[in-house]
């Protein structure tokens, strides 16, 4: 860890991503003002598998990468010398994808003797809230997100209900105990034959869907704020097993939908509440769904707590985000080294009780 670098709001930050399965970059001023922002999906590689090839994904990172990383510089207009640093995800998340994006930043910030930051997956999921993008500002740009607030990370490897009494102050208070939705989403597509990424599939087939046609249970884990999916995907076979007629997938889809949303929104309130939280913020790839985005806001506005939700394409995986939390993580607690490493898991936060 080195001294904490000069930041000011014009300070230019390269963010690269790799995680998973997308290869993005992106360049963020301020840590908030969007530059540029590629991404590289590798969906239609995945696709035909059902899910996720770790090594396939590390291959494609290997062949995008650098490709990435100069559109993104090229689209913002810059070069390396407009930069101030580079801030690069280095867990949670598949090993073999990290490595990709951490040993490419590690070459670019030697070459260009900048400054480099590595970022939690989950801290920048949840600064995704926070991000300015182009054709106007995010509703949490515009309001500003008051604290106490209660932060919610719902994408397919995690689901983390976070309280966060400031800026970069992280408790966690309720956790997935087995599948997260984004997964439970996937899950519940392949059993319908909707395709991969299986949220986006169970959006679309749940319109025009009767929500209340199939009875799902709203699973709950003792009196904690802790998420068990798992059980949703029995529960959906179950109701398949010695149906006749065949439920339609359209109510199928949309029953299911509910369910996750319903459970989501139901802990999440209860977490506000229990914080007396004065701002919520919800991101990752499962934020993009519509109807959770509606029915969090119809709940949040009940309870008078201020909402703020980043743009469908700003929750799915994206370097932007990566960006505006390593702007902040590098004000915090200055550079990492070249020894930078990169880890499977990596907790954003402490457990502890609301
Ligand atoms: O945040 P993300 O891009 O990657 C991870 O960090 O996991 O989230 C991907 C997950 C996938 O499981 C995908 O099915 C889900 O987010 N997802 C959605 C929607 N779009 C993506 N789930 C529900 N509705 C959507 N529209
Ligand atoms: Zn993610």
């Amino acid at each position: 860890m080195g001294t904490v670098p000069l930041l000011s709001e014009t300070s230019a930050m390269l963010g690269i991503e790799s995680s998973c399965d997308e290869t993005a970059a992106a360049i963020v001023r301020g840590g908030e003002v969007i530059e540029s922002n590629v991404v590289a999906s590798q969906e239609d590689l995945h696709a035909r598998f059902g899910g996720i090839v770790p090594e396939v994904a590390s291959r494609r990172h290997v062949e995008q990468l650098t490709l990435v990383v100069q559109q993104a510089l090229d689209d913002a207009r810059m070069g390396w010398d407009d930069l101030s640093a580079i801030a690069v995800t280095n867990g949670p998340g598949l090993i073999g994808s990290l490595v990709v994006g951490v040993a490419a930043a590690k070459a670019y910030a030697y070459a260009s003797r900048l400054p480099l930051v590595g970022v939690n997956h989950i801290e920048a999921h949840v600064h995704a809230a926070a991000l300015r993008h182009p054709g106007g500002v995010s509703p949490a740009a515009t309001a500003g997100i008051e604290y106490p607030a209660v932060c919610l990370v719902a994408s397919g490897g995690h689901c983390d209900l976070l309280h966060v009494r400031r800026p970069g102050q992280y408790h966690l208070i309720g956790c997935a105990l087995d599948d997260a939705p984004g997964e439970a989403f996937d899950k519940a597509a392949r059993l319908l034959g909707l395709g991969y990424p299986g949220g986006p599939a169970i959006e679309a087939a749940a319109r025009g869907g009767d929500a209340t046609a199939v009875g799902l249970p709203r699973p709950r884990v003792r009196d904690t704020l802790d998420f068990s999916f798992s059980g949703l995907k029995t529960a959906l076979v179950r109701a398949l097993e010695g149906a006749r007629p065949w439920p339609r997938v359209a109510d199928l889809a949309a029953s299911f939908q509910a369910a996750v949303i319903d459970t989501l929104v139901r802990n999440t309130m209860r977490a506000c509440e229990e914080t007396r939280a004065r701002g919520l913020t919800v991101s990752g790839g499962v934020a993009a769904n519509s109807a959770l985005r509606e029915s969090m806001a119809r709940a949040a506005a009940k309870r008078g707590v201020p909402f703020a939700v980043a743009p469908p394409k700003l929750c799915t995986d994206n370097a932007a985000m990566v960006a505006a939390a390593g702007f902040q993580v590098l004000a915090r607690r200055g550079p990492d080294d070249l020894a930078l490493e990169v880890f499977s898991t990596l907790p954003l936060a402490e457990r502890s009780t609301a």
